[in-house]
């Protein structure tokens, strides 16, 4: 099984980065993230406050969700776009620090892969939790600001500030939850792509894939 896993904090380019090099190699790319995101919106949608632990583990076991380069359907409902809005913004980090969504998120992406014997995923804890076998495991990072400029091009309609406000708080989630804290597996590549472009990552990617082969 050929497992690939990006992991790092927003904006550190691991989307692009997964998604460019799941082509290269031929293989199918998973966003994880984009799981505890549609898990955020389910919670919304159904009037469940994302901070209720237990009805949102519920929620997670029972929420069909499909997640790939078509979009993500979530009970049914088209949720590409609303998924990467403010409130599901705002209310993601509690969801995925819930030791039972994540339990039943990791299953999910052990499913994808072991049906397709393979794959790029990214996330923040694929390396170290989900696949601590992964055949190579990346961990992505880049200066505060530039992460911040990056995803400020991606969110249109809100300004830098507020931005870069929202991720360094969400880093600071993400690294400091008890259950599966963002953090590097200690054989990752780690690469700092500040000032690297798309194409120079995934060269210095593949390069370390058949150094390691
Ligand atoms: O990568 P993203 O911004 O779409 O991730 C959304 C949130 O989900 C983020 O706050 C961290 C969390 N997440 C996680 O805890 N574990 C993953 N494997 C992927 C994302």
């Amino acid at each position: 099984m050929k497992v690939i896993a990006i992991d790092g904090p927003a904006g550190s380019g691991k989307s692009t980065v997964a998604r460019a090099l799941a082509e290269r190699l031929g293989l199918e790319y998973l966003d994880t993230g984009a799981m505890y995101r549609s898990v955020t919106f389910a919670a919304l949608r159904r009037g469940v406050d994302p901070a209720e632990a237990e009805a949102v583990g519920r929620l997670a076991e029972r929420v069909e969700l499909t997640v790939g380069p078509d979009g993500v359907v979530v009970d049914g409902v088209d949720a590409t776009i609303e998924i990467r809005g403010p409130e599901v913004s705002r209310a993601v980090s509690i969801v995925a620090a819930n030791p039972a969504v994540r339990a039943e998120m990791v299953r999910r992406q052990r499913a994808w892969v072991a049906e397709r014997g393979g794959g790029v995923l990214e996330g923040r804890d694929i390396g170290t939790v989900v696949f601590p076998d992964a055949e190579l495991k990346v961990y992505l990072t880049a200066d505060p600001e530039v992460r911040a400029q990056r995803r400020s091009k991606e969110v249109t309609d809100l300004d830098y500030e507020t931005v870069a406000a929202d991720l360094a708080r969400r880093d600071a989630l993400d690294q400091g939850r008890e259950t599966s804290p963002l953090t590097e597996a200690p054989d990752a590549f780690v690469l700092d792509t500040t000032g690297l472009s798309v194409e120079e990552i995934l060269d210095a990617i593949e390069a370390r894939l058949r150094a390691d082969a």
